[in-house]
């Protein structure tokens, strides 16, 4: 029985789009903060007399999709430690499931560096974000503390490496917490299908990448924030752009990126970011990290996050 935790990412060079859905390869590299809040945490039992793995999420039995998502990474793990063993997956999010705030990330993270534990493999954490990619593209990168890129790569070896870059905090405004319409995985998919900018944003994203990692390697907030907000409003441009469109961003969620178009007017150095749901990340420096989050308390819950550990295996409580 292995216990593992791991964190969710926000990513501010964002990973939308498939090269190979099957190796789980993407089209273009992305940039990510994992968040020292909102852990996952996962037990691997192996239950060698069971027919099949079993999940618990949350306190409940997991859907059939969710334990097929679940089954699917066990698979790798078993064909790399050459055992057959099913296994009991309990499993607990500390957020909100499905907004848009990469719990698949926290939670595939800590699965597979869980799984891997169990069934006896000794991996390296590049090989746990080769391991965590196949059950979520986000969870490569969070298995990496604080920032971390994922090289898009072009085979299986593809995985995250940690970056070093500008202190910032993250201010979390949730301005809905229910569970998002479509999927990112099925979103990903009609956006490449029927966008027709969806090759100009993987192209764009490339040399966003580049120039966010020139960003980190001088230190620069200023121009890592403006790269995340336009990075975040391209991508959510692609979205909308499928047939049929997706729209993440609610008019709350536009009310926050303009308000921190203010709070830039009036001198407060921050930037919006949004993941697939409507729920807005802004960043700014630690220090105005407090007067960021109360400017934006009007428009829904706030939450301020730092940079976070990567995933690790916990001692059983
Ligand atoms: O890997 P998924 O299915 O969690 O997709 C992540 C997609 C975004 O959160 C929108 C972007 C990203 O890079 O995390």
């Amino acid at each position: 029985m292995s216990t593992a935790r791991a964190y969710p990412n926000i990513a501010l060079i964002k990973y939308w789009g498939k090269a190979d859905e099957e190796l789980m390869l993407p089209a273009a590299g992305s940039l990510s903060l994992t968040l020292d809040t909102f852990a996952t945490t996962t037990t691997v039992t192996l239950v060698p007399e069971a027919d099949d793995d079993s999940l618990e999420l949350n306190g409940a039995e997991a859907t059939p999709e969710q334990v097929r998502r679940v089954t699917r990474l066990l698979d790798i793990v078993r064909e790399w430690s050459g055992s057959t063993a099913h296994a009991r997956v309990v499993t607990r999010n500390e957020a909100p499931t499905g907004a848009g705030l990469a719990s698949s990330a926290s939670g595939f993270a800590a699965l597979a560096t869980a799984a891997a534990d169990a069934y006896g493999l000794d991996l390296s954490a590049r090989d746990l974000s080769r391991l965590a990619r196949r059950g979520s593209g986000s969870a490569t990168r969070s298995i990496f503390p604080g920032l971390a890129m994922w090289h898009a790569g072009d085979d299986e070896s593809s995985c995250a490496e940690d970056v070093s870059g500008p202190d910032f905090r993250m201010i979390i405004v949730f301005v809905d917490e229910s569970h998002k319409s479509v999927t990112s995985r099925e979103a990903m998919r009609r956006t490449a299908a029927t966008s027709p900018f969806h090759s100009a944003w993987v192209e764009s994203t490339a040399q966003s990448l580049d120039l966010a990692l020139q960003a980190c390697a001088d230190d620069d907030f200023t121009r890592l924030g403006q790269l995340t907000e336009s990075n975040a409003l391209r991508m959510h441009a692609v979205i909308q752009s499928a047939e049929p469109p997706i729209r993440y961003l609610t008019a709350r969620s536009i009310a926050v990126f303009d308000a921190v178009e203010r709070l830039r007017e009036d001198g407060l150095e921050a930037y919006a970011t949004a993941d697939a749901g409507p729920n807005v990340v802004v960043i700014s420096r630690p220090a105005d990290a407090d007067a960021v989050a109360e400017r934006l308390g009007d428009l829904g819950r706030v939450a301020v996050v730092g940079p976070g550990p990567g995933a690790a295996l916990i001692s059983e409580e």
